[in-house]
């Protein structure tokens, strides 16, 4: 039998499409389970600051379908100071909350895994749109900013076929290439670069000149942030192929937006999880989906394991479909 009965619940690190509809489903299914939920502003900077405050089924109304996060969210490095995470979790304890779920990316969990170490009851959901977790086959937002990105490739394909031009597009991801090999599969684009294959300008800018040279109207390439400056690649293909060459930053973009009905449920799914979780006594979990099941494991492997798997594949599917 569980002894909890305060829950808080907060958004850390980059915000993501469908972290509302988490916060609305952590909440709601606390409060039908008989807990009291608690909303914490700004991730752990308002945890360490005490800026919490008690939420009911209203707070959490009209945020399905709106993006961001209501809680605000914040990056906070100050929280690798142990004596900043200890005055945190003496923060919850003053308060009398008896557990906390995080939605947030790698940095959030390990967060996460400090305040489960320190005894306080603590589950992970994944909320990033760069899809670098682990311990679950999509994280929320993901599909949302997956469409975000698709959809402003399949206009610079327009513009690029009418004028005739090559345009090199910079996705986020971190240093995932998910986004990125995704986007290259959804708009059949010429190349993809990605950090988790290695690859040299020769060989790239030789095959855009080999299409153009067979006779493409245009070309696309997609380029995870971090790989290299679009802008001075593009300059670069221009003197190469001798073709007007754009580059485009799609930048944060990416992050905003409506969510996704996937990701709308994907996160409802999730949150009502991380109730049932901590109704059973587990901590130091996260949550993830696999074949479409809900499943959870030790945070601190989570954050330890590669993720490779599924981005090598639809790399791989891009090269053969271009
Ligand atoms: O982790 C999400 C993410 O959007 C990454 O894709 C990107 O590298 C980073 O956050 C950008 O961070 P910021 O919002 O601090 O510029």
């Amino acid at each position: 039998m569980s002894s909890i009965h305060k829950i808080g619940v907060l958004t850390s690190g980059g915000d993501s499409p469908g972290m509302n509809a988490a916060i609305r489903a952590i909440v709601r299914t606390g409060l039908d389970c008989g807990f009291e939920m608690y909303g914490i502003h700004d991730g752990y900077a308002g945890l360490h600051s005490n800026d919490i405050v008690k939420l009911s089924r209203h707070s959490v109304s009209d945020l399905l379908n709106r993006g961001g996060t209501f809680l605000g969210t914040a990056r906070f490095p100050e929280f690798k100071d142990p004596k900043v995470r200890q005055e945190s979790v003496d923060v919850m304890k003053k308060i009398g909350l008896d557990a906390l779920v995080v939605i947030g990316g790698d940095g959030s969990y390990m967060g996460a895994k400090f305040i489960s170490e320190l005894g306080f009851p603590c589950i992970g959901l994944p909320g990033t749109i760069d899809n670098d977790i682990a311990g679950t086959d999509s994280t929320i937002g993901f599909d949302t900013a997956l469409n975000t990105a698709v959809s402003c490739i399949d206009k610079l394909r327009d513009t690029c076929s009418s004028h005739k031009r090559i345009s090199v597009c910079e996705v986020m991801g971190h240093h995932c290439g998910d986004l990125a090999a995704c986007c290259a599969v959804a708009c059949g684009v010429e190349a993809v670069l990605v950090p988790e294959v290695p690859w040299t300008k020769d060989e790239v800018y030789a095959s855009i000149k080999n299409g153009i040279d067979s006779g493409k109207r245009h070309a696309i390439i997609v380029v995870c942030e971090n790989q290299t400056d679009v802008y001075q690649m593009a300059k670069e293909l221009e003197a190469l192929i001798g073709l007007e060459t754009r580059a485009t930053v799609l930048g944060h973009i990416q992050r905003g937006g409506t969510p996704s009905a996937y990701d709308r449920v994907l996160a409802s799914r999730m949150g009502a999880y991380a109730i049932e979780l901590l109704r059973k006594g587990e901590s130091g979990r996260c949550i993830g989906v696999k074949n479409g099941e809900l499943v959870h494991e030790d945070i601190v492997e989570c954050i330890t394991k590669n993720k490779h798997a599924f981005m090598k594949s639809t790399y791989d599917l891009a090269q053969v479909l271009r």
